[in-house]
């Protein structure tokens, strides 16, 4: 493997910045490349053959160009559906983002924990797995809030969002049975940290959020630990599909707080 080989991290969109950020923390010399399906946007509304063909043809293609020494899903709808089939097919190493109930289980005083993310992820056998073995004793109430992907990409890209825009996506939660005692807010979308300065102003003070960014961090930091980084080129963006003048100065504007200063079209 050559010095340079980057890591991938891939998302349709700014999530995968939630993860980037950590990962740049852990291994500030690691070369990224940050992979954007623009043109499969979202993934959370999308059947789980379509997701699953998406992600693994797509991940194919880009190992092939780039080389890559690890590729990371910073999407947990697509690792629910499609770590298992990814990891088949691709030789390198592929880490996954999967939603944090682990921890969130051992966070919670009340033992109620709210689940935010996209329809794809809540209706996952995976998030049943992962509630069977590490939340069976809590009460977990899961959401959809797929509406919360636009408002995250608006944000991102310094447009205004409002409070109410957030609430009204979240609602199902808020008056969901037991919603009072929630304690614990697992974000299970990587787009979903980016907004959790608005949900906190939503829920109020006495709850914890919790997703999977740092320890993914922390995983891809031990999976390379023997290894040797040296940067080539600066790290860069690659977006899927087709961007008129104005979309390709909206992603700049939501890539380039990244230290992501170039926008290739793959
Ligand atoms: N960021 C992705 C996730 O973590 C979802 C965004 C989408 O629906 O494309 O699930």
């Amino acid at each position: 493997m050559e010095n340079d080989a980057p890591i991938l991290i891939l998302d349709t969109g700014v999530g995968g910045l939630t993860v980037l950020e950590e990962v740049q923390r852990a291994l500030p010399d690691a070369p990224l490349i940050f992979a954007a399906d623009r043109a499969g946007l979202p993934y959370g509304t999308k059947t789980e053959a379509e997701v699953a063909a998406r992600v693994a043809g797509l991940l194919g293609r880009m190992s092939e160009r780039y080389q890559p020494r690890l590729a990371c899903i910073a999407c947990n709808t697509a690792s629910t559906i499609a770590l298992g089939m990814v990891r088949e097919v691709l030789e390198i190493p592929i880490v996954g983002t999967v939603p944090a109930i682990k921890p969130a289980a051992t966070m919670t005083k009340t033992g109620v924990i709210g689940l935010l993310g996209t329809a794809g992820t809540v209706r996952q056998p995976y998030v049943d797995r992962l509630e069977a073995d590490f939340a069976s004793d809590k009460r977990l109430i899961r959401h959809p809030a797929p509406g919360l992907v636009d408002l995250a990409e608006a944000k991102a890209a310094g447009e205004p969002i409002s409070v109410d825009d957030v609430k009204q996506e979240v609602s199902g939660l808020l008056d969901a049975p037991d919603a009072n005692e929630i304690d614990t807010i697992v974000l299970a979308c990587t787009h979903f940290p980016l907004l959790e300065a608005e949900l906190a102003q939503i829920f109020g003070p006495n709850v914890n959020y919790v997703h999977g960014a740092k320890g993914i961090a922390r995983r891809i930091a031990f999976l390379t630990e023997d290894q040797t980084f040296e940067r080539s080129q600066k790290d860069f963006a690659v977006v899927t599909g087709k961007h008129n003048p104005a979309q390709m100065e909206r992603l700049s504007r939501q890539f380039s707080p990244y230290g992501l200063d170039e926008v290739r079209v793959f």
